[in-house]
């Protein structure tokens, strides 16, 4: 008979949250990936009061993402979002591209439900393992936050739109940069900061099957000493789009620049983000290369792969 409580899904995908060391002050060494996400949620002391249904939808590290792995993830939110009983997901995810995949699912599924992604800086073996508050945190905000993809980590909820990894080992390794974080959570409670980010999403229908027809798009960075050799490979290798990391403002050294255009010219698609680690570039001046205004490298390559898809896929 199938349960009237309102049920919270958790997805895993694997990361540190579910990883394992020798020993628990082995807080570097450890192997992702190692524990299945029932496991995970069995092992919480408490879940908000709802009832926790699992689903194991990939396990690996979160570095070794995959264009497959995206689409099947959407389709499972898609899925679970649409059984009346699931009140909120809950996503485990690897710190290392949780924010690309936030952001890809911000744009691509619309959920009339709360999406949390969540993860840990410590392994689950670890003395001060974070996994199990990060998660009772996230499935909390499965039950109390609003229709759309955010991350609950470290005691914050933010948005797919603002959230990056800044740092590689602290245990509050996310942050919101300039537009700050959605909510606070304390003891279970979310305390709203600002309004929830409203949904622009292009639809799953839009993805092709086949991950390998999904547009190619490459991220090349604008540095001292830059030349466009790189982007006239990228380009000979039959990319469709490339994605350049500029300095500052936007600006993009003469050389690469000249690259870009000329790409442009044989029909690539370039967008222009900024390599700062706060902010995004201000103002639309007119420029060689257009502007993705405050997107992060990583969003801008999502942003410019949705808008290459083939039609009707
Ligand atoms: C991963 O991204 O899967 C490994 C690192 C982490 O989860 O912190």
């Amino acid at each position: 008979m199938q349960s009237k409580a309102p049920i919270v899904v958790v997805l895993g995908t694997g990361g540190t949250i579910a990883g394992i060391a020798a020993t628990p002050t082995d807080h570097v060494d450890y192997k992702a990936a190692q524990l299945g996400v029932a496991y995970l949620v069995a092992a919480l002391a408490a879940t908000a009061g709802v009832v926790v249904e699992t689903e194991q939808v990939a396990q690996f590290d979160s570095k070794d993402m995959d264009f497959a792995t995206w689409r099947r993830l959407a389709q499972r939110l898609e899925h679970y979002a649409s059984r009346p009983e699931v009140v909120g997901i809950v996503v485990t995810h690897g710190t290392d591209t949780l924010e690309e995949t936030a952001y890809f699912l911000a744009r691509v599924v619309a959920v009339a439900k709360p999406v949390v992604l969540t993860g840990a800086m410590r392994p689950a073996t670890s003395s001060e393992a974070d996994g199990p508050r990060n998660l009772a945190d996230a499935i909390a905000v499965a039950t109390q936050g609003e229709a759309g993809v955010v991350v609950a980590f470290a005691g914050w909820v933010h948005a797919a739109r603002d959230v990056r990894k800044i740092h590689p080992y602290r245990l509050d390794a996310f942050a919101s940069g300039d537009a700050g974080p959605l909510a606070r959570i304390e003891k279970g409670r979310m305390r709203a900061l600002r309004g929830w980010p409203t949904q622009d999403t292009v639809g799953i229908g839009a993805l092709p099957a086949d991950a390998s027809a999904w547009p190619r798009v490459e991220i090349v960075t604008s540095t001292a000493g830059a030349n466009g050799r790189i982007v006239k490979v990228l380009a000979d290798a039959g990319v469709q789009g490339i994605v350049v990391a500029a300095t500052g403002n936007g600006t993009v050294h003469a050389a690469l620049e000249l690259a870009l255009v000329e790409a442009m010219q044989r029909g690539i698609a370039v967008l222009r983000s900024t390599r700062c680690l706060e902010g995004g570039i201000v103002g639309d001046a007119a420029d060689a290369t257009p502007s993705a205004g405050d997107l992060t490298p990583v969003q801008a390559r999502i942003e410019l792969m949705l808008r290459l898809l083939p039609p009707g896929a």
